[in-house]
């Protein structure tokens, strides 16, 4: 349980990843438990947290993906963090 703890705070962020958007299906890591941020790596069965949040990206260019994991619009950003 604390090692599942110490995985948040290492790969949990106060500022969004801000990625170069392809035309593409993505996995955003809700876990908070990846080594890929903000992408799942598959940490999350192994700690048995919160599954992916899969998204089809239709635009190309930069998206904000939330590194807080306290967004109410997942994957993205909607300026939460900004309050914590
Ligand atoms: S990083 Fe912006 S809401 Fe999470």
């Amino acid at each position: 349980m604390i090692f599942f703890h110490l995985n948040i705070l290492l790969n949990s962020t106060k500022s969004p990843f801000i990625i170069k958007g392809e035309k593409k299906k993505y996995a955003w890591c809700a876990c908070g438990g990846s080594s890929n941020q903000p992408f799942c790596d598959g940490t999350h069965m192994k700690i048995g947290k919160k599954s992916p949040v899969i998204f089809e990206n239709e635009k190309e260019g930069n998206i904000a993906l939330c590194g807080c994991r306290q967004t109410g619009n997942p994957p993205f950003c909607d300026g939460t963090h900004t309050k914590l």
